[in-house]
Formats: C-alpha cells, sequence, structure tokens
C-alpha cells in the first residue's frame, strides 16, 4: 500500500519492520544504490552503551532498552541523506512512529512467517526469541505488531517471493518514487 508521499520532500529512507525482514542487509545495498550513508538504530545503541544488545535485555531489561533506542531514534533528526535501519521493535511506540516518519520516507519490509523464522533461527541473537517455542514467539510478535508497522510506513515492500537484488532494486525505485527526484549526480 502506498500513501502518498508528504508535501516536504523526505531527507533519508528508513526502514522498519520484524527482526529478519532484511532491513540492514537490503538497507546498505539500497544506500549504495542512492548515494546515500547507512545507519542502523541498533549499532547505534550497542556503540552509545558500550555493549551488546543481548546484554542490555538481559541485565537492565527490555524498557532500559526501549529508552536507549528512542534516544538513537532522536538523535537521528537532523540526519540528511541516510538509511536508517532501526530495530525491530522501534514501532513499538507513537513517539518512535512520529520521529521515524519526521525523518523521511519510512518503508516496511516484510516476508512471510517461515522466511523470517528461517532468517532468525540461523542466529541466537534475539533476546525476544530466546523462548521455549521461538516459533510460536515469533507468531505472536508478529501478529501483535503488523498494525504498528503499517502504522509507521509510508509504504511497505513484501519481499518473500524476491530474491535479495530484486528487493534492492524495488526499494530504491519505491524511495526515488517518494523523493521525487533523481539522486544519482
Ligand atoms: C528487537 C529487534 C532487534 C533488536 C532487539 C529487539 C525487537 O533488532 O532491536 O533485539 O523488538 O523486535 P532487529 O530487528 O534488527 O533484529
Amino acid at each position: 500500500m502506498q500513501h502518498p508521499p508528504s508535501q516536504e520532500a523526505p531527507k533519508n529512507l528508513v526502514l522498519v519492520g520484524f527482526m529478519g525482514s532484511g532491513k540492514s542487509s537490503v538497507g546498505r545495498l539500497a544506500a549504495k544504490a542512492l548515494g546515500f550513508q547507512f545507519t542502523d538504530t541498533d549499532q547505534i545503541v550497542v556503540e552509545r552503551a558500550g555493549r551488546q544488545i543481548s546484554d542490555i535485555f538481559e541485565t537492565d531489561g527490555e524498557a532500559a532498552f526501549r529508552a536507549l533506542e528512542t534516544e538513537a531514534i532522536e538523535s537521528l533528526v537532523h540526519m540528511d541523506g541516510y538509511v536508517v535501519s532501526t530495530g525491530g521493535g522501534a514501532v513499538l511506540s507513537e513517539h518512535n512512529r512520529q520521529l521515524l516518519r519526521a525523518l523521511g520516507f519510512v518503508v516496511c519490509l516484510t516476508a512471510s512467517e517461515d522466511i523470517l523464522f528461517e532468517r532468525v533461527a540461523r542466529n541466537s541473537k534475539r533476546p525476544l526469541l530466546q523462548t521455549e517455542n521461538p516459533r510460536a514467539t515469533l507468531s505472536k510478535l508478529i501478529h501483535d505488531r503488523s498494525a504498528l508497522y503499517q502504522a509507521a510506513a509510508h509504504h511497505t515492500l513484501d519481499t518473500t517471493l524476491l530474491p535479495q537484488t530484486a528487493a534492492v532494486e524495488a526499494l530504491v525505485t519505491a524511495a526515488r518514487q517518494a523523493f521525487a527526484w533523481n539522486p544519482l549526480p
């Protein structure tokens, strides 16, 4: 679903979506294609805290992580010419959703549950999936969050059937349309 772009041309491309939706990998390649810089709110949190996300969750709890995540998003307000990848829970608060939409053109990357699970199962770093039944947890989180991703996003890109290069191409095309300019010199 494509909402009309705002009157003012967006300055950044912001990626939201569930863990494993490809925000970082597709985002990095899209940044290259657009001639943009790339940044990642999870990475900002890790650098600022000097700790891994799993450690923050374990020691201080999810609420502490969410506060750091909001600070990371707030630190981006003056950015221009960036692809911003966000953590899967960045859309949970209304405040974050507003900040992300003010930051630029927000695209939600989606994929089928099977594909998401296959991707996230490859590493055990995601604290929210350290449960007895990660597949059921993933299903529930997707169910609980899907409306929030839609509320945050101007545009949704389903990558279920797309190889990575095609996903990048579709994302870049959508961004160029939203920006209504050709970012190449
Ligand atoms: C989270 C997703 C993670 C990270 C943290 C919480 C979530 O980021 O921010 O573990 O709530 O979905 P990725 O989406 O990059 O895995």
